[in-house]
């Protein structure tokens, strides 16, 4: 069993209530399958609760109730399965084009019985038009520059990007708002979200889009 401390226990009943068998149980095939298969690093078995899941998954409080959200390069389902299991109101769509990984998600969202998770063998760029989401999250996929590509598009026009993003947040917007402007971003920001749950809390970027200029 991989080690959970009393803050990320506390931290993680309040996020996955009690779904939090489940999160156990997908921690479990990160530390096992998913380092033998190389989705994630064997030195990161101590910290994948921190690092990790709780890291992703506090970031559903920035996702409004029975959203559609595609993952844009899930991996080892980071975000979207947390986000997957913490929030069963919530559509899932994993999108990654890796077979092995793909497969790996699959026999993890079997085998902890998810019904709301779809996941799509692509690249988000070949996702356009195929996908409808109200919102796109990604972690560690590309610099916000090429990341606002291949998420906006995927909104159909409106809805919200949620991109975890590190202490370069603000730098990564500066660089980008040019392209995030053109392509129907409205309003871009930094968030922190699980201030009061993480010792080190996620810093977010969320894009507003609105392509058509509509008030919300
Ligand atoms: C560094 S991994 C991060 C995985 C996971 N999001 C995480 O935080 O652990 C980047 C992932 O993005 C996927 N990826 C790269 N380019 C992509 C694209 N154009 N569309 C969708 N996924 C992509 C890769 O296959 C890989 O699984």
């Amino acid at each position: 069993m991989v080690e959970i401390t009393a803050a990320e226990l506390t931290a993680a009943e309040k996020i996955f209530g009690e779904r939090l068998d489940l999160a156990k149980r997908y921690v479990e095939h990160l530390a096992t399958s998913g380092t033998e298969r190389g989705l994630i690093g064997p030195r990161e078995i101590p910290r994948l609760w921190s690092r990790h899941v709780l890291n992703c998954a506090v970031i559903e409080s920035a996702i409004a109730r029975n959203s559609h959200v595609a993952d844009v390069g899930s991996g080892a389902g980071l975000p979207g399965l947390c986000l997957a299991i913490a929030r069963p109101d919530l559509e899932l769509t994993l999108i990654e084009p890796l077979e092995r990984r793909v497969i790996w998600l699959q026999e993890v969202v079997d085998d902890l019985g998810l019904d709301n998770v779809t996941i799509m063998r692509t690249r988000a760029e070949l996702a356009v038009g195929m996908v409808d989401a109200d919102v796109v999250t990604a972690r560690a996929v590309s610099a916000l520059t090429n990341l606002a590509g291949l998420t906006i598009p995927l909104l159909n026009g409106s809805g919200e990007v949620v991109a975890i993003k590190g202490r370069s947040a603000a730098e990564e917007i500066e660089k980008a708002s040019k392209v995030i402007r053109k392509l129907g971003g409205v309003e871009t920001s930094v968030v922190v979200c699980g201030q009061e749950l993480l010792e080190e809390p996620t810093t977010v970027v969320r894009i507003i889009v609105n392509k058509q200029g509509k008030t919300a």
